[in-house]
């Protein structure tokens, strides 16, 4: 049953569609796993690191995207899945040449209006104050329907608070929340973090100890100023932090292009290939046992939350 990872944070422009994709490469490639990702922002960034401009086109025009899934399987969950997903996506291989298993669920520029129309569709027929609940938990079933075909799902999360990532934050074993060491960045963490935990202010977050919390933030773009350490600092003060930080590397910053000739991951992430092996060091603990280990914990909070 596949492990699956939401990278969100309210928080535009921290990394989140980034630490998204480097995962995606280094879970494929590194740990050889299963990984399908899911792009749920309708800037289709993640889409297009992995498919270029071109490439997302034709996935969009070939109905290949996570609003066509979502229509078409919103009322009849019986779908074919593996039609709305691309397969072998990216421009990586690893270093002997090997291509990974590395599959998209492609972004839409209309997945904002498809949750408005679904959200009609199901007030039309249902209505009543339970309804936002039910449209996130139906968003969130149909992501769960990729779990029996993959080992790792990561949900590239759109910024801000959809229905579809308030789904994504509900249904992942795991939330990885990437921010910037800056004020704006960290006071965006504490929102995310409450609804990651469910819970409804700060004080009944720090009932539940850090090592049991669901989310972990992950600071990205650390230059490795004094200021930045003390603000990093302060935020591990409140919320769980991943060990690797992520420097700003030019070599990050250029793997967000895509090539149309494949290159070996080395090639592709430079000077950012350092930052890229910590990260997977980081996460592939939680993949290699088969995410046994992150959903028994996700399980454990579930139970404690509905006590
Ligand atoms: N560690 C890094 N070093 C250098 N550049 C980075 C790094 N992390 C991200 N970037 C760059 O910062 C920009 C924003 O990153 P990204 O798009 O991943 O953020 P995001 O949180 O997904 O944004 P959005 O909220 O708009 O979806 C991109 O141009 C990306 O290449
Ligand atoms: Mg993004």
């Amino acid at each position: 049953m596949a492990l699956y990872l939401a990278i969100a944070n309210r928080k535009g422009g921290v990394g989140k569609s980034t630490v998204s994709v480097m995962l995606a490469h280094a879970l494929s490639i590194w740990g050889g796993k299963r990984v399908l990702l899911v792009d749920i922002d309708s800037q289709c960034n993640a889409s297009i690191i992995l498919l270029g401009g071109q490439g997302w086109r034709d996935a969009r025009d070939g109905r290949q995207t996570i609003s066509d899934f979502f229509v078409d399987c919103f009322q009849t969950p019986h779908t074919f899945l593996d039609k709305y997903v691309v397969k072998g996506a990216g421009d990586v291989t690893a270093t002997n040449g090997r291509k990974p298993t590395l599959d998209l669920l492609p972004g839409s520029l209309m997945i904002d209006e498809v949750q408005g129309d679904l959200f009609l569709d199901l007030a039309n027929r249902a209505g009543g104050e339970k309804l936002v609940i039910d449209l996130s938990h139906r968003f969130g079933m149909l992501l769960r329907r990729f779990e029996n075909a993959y080992d790792v799902v990561i949900m590239d999360c759109a910024p801000g608070l959809s229905f579809v990532t308030h789904a994504a934050i509900a249904v992942a074993d795991r939330v990885i929340v990437p921010f910037r060491p800056d004020y704006v960045s960290m006071m965006a963490i504490d929102r995310i973090s409450l609804i990651a935990e469910r819970v409804t202010n700060l004080d009944e977050l720090s009932a539940v100890p850090l090592s049991r919390r669901r989310y972990v933030c992950l600071p990205n773009f650390v230059r490795g100023r004094g200021a930045e350490r003390l603000l990093v600092e302060e935020v591990g003060l409140t919320h769980p932090l991943t060990g690797v930080q992520l420097a700003h590397r030019d070599g990050i910053a250029n793997a967000f292009e895509w090539s149309p000739n494949a290159r070996t991951i080395e090639a592709k992430y430079g000077d950012g290939m350092h930052d890229l092996r910590r990260l997977y060091e980081e996460f592939s603990g939680l993949v290699l046992n088969g995410g046994a280990h992150a959903r028994e914990y996700a399980h454990d909070r579930q139970q404690a939350l509905s006590a």
